[in-house]
């Protein structure tokens, strides 16, 4: 992992080592220290499981896995339990399952925001990217994926906590596969670049801020963009969205598209007709006193409304 918390001391002075030797988790068999997804061969129903340790167990609502049946295991392998009829296949976790499973230290960027800012961001192999904040390293994951082992992604946040999950959910994924790629950095991403970066300007491919001030960042964190690239900030309400475009006007950074992305899931599979009973909740509203307007969709969920995504592109 790049960075012990020798934090900016190690900021650009590494150079690339490309793991390309490291076989992929996913074309092997398990193996301790790896995660599983085991699903239920009748119900469909997936649980998270890992890391795998020789002396652990998973209690699956009483059907017990012990990780030693997993481990030495290929994909698709059944593993069988002590309920007879309860019985599992074992799957390596894609990207998005990782992300939305494992232990979180602040509320991650979900796969159909994080997908679509690599798209925003014109991302390809070999990008050198600057991401603020870190969080819990899932964003970071995609940006990883997508600039490849070449690519490099800068980190920045200002919780050292949040900081080291995501180290640790980097390093956990897919064996530390894009542990070389990420580099992280410790402090708030406006005064930390420019401390240490004070006569390198223009050199990230792209920017990505999700954090709860980005506008007071972004005089900062623009110089160190290329001309003509992307910016994409990640803001939940539309009143945020509207102080970026105000704070852009004296900026050299065009608006380019606001997007809120949505992914519609549809159930399709044999059935037996069942009714469904819609739970309705009622929520007593009491008198509060307002400090801002929350001004977004109201179905707010993983796969509803989650944050308007804003890409500027800058035009120096
Ligand atoms: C919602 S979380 C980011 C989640 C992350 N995108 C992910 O996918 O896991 C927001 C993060 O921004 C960090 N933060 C807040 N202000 C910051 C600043 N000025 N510079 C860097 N990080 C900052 C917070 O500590 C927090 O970890």
């Amino acid at each position: 992992m790049n960075c012990a918390f020798g934090w900016c001391r190690r900021i650009f002075s590494s150079p690339h080592s490309l793991n390309s030797s490291i076989q992929r988790a996913y074309q092997s068999t398990f193996q301790a220290g790896d995660f599983c997804i085991l699903r239920n061969v009748k119900s469909n129903k997936k649980y998270f499981v890992g890391p795998l340790e020789a002396d652990a167990k998973r209690d699956l609502r009483g059907a017990i896995v012990p990780h030693s049946d997993i481990i030495g295991q290929s994909p698709r392998a059944i593993v069988r339990t002590n309920i007879a009829t309860a019985a599992y296949m074992a799957h390596f976790p894609t990207l998005d399952e990782y992300v939305l499973n494992v232990p979180r230290a602040c509320t991650p960027i979900y796969p159909k925001d994080a997908s679509t800012i690599v798209e925003l961001l014109d991302l390809e192999p070999d990008q050198r990217i600057l991401e603020a904040g870190t969080g819990n390293g899932s964003l970071t994951l995609y940006l990883a994926r997508a600039v490849g082992l070449a690519g490099r992604i800068d980190t920045f946040d200002v919780r050292e906590q949040h900081s080291r999950a995501a180290q640790k959910h980097v390093e956990r994924f897919r064996r530390g596969r894009y542990r070389d790629t990420v580099h992280f950095h410790l402090g708030s991403v406006g005064e930390t670049l420019s401390s240490t970066l004070r006569e390198r300007e223009e050199i990230y491919d792209g920017i990505v801020l999700d954090m709860p001030e980005p506008v007071e960042e972004l005089p900062r964190v623009i110089p160190y963009l290329k001309n003509d690239r992307f910016l994409v900030c990640y803001l939940p309400n539309m009143t945020q969205v509207l102080d970026l475009l105000d704070a852009v006007q004296s900026l050299p950074l065009a608006m380019e598209t606001c997007i809120d992305t949505e992914w519609k899931e549809w159930e399709v599979r044999p059935t037996v007709i069942r009714k469904r009973q819609a739970e309705q909740d009622t929520e007593m509203q009491g008198t509060k006193n307002i400090g801002a307007w929350v001004c977004r969709p109201k179905n707010f969920e993983v796969r509803g409304h989650t944050a308007f995504l804003v890409k500027l592109r800058k035009c120096a």
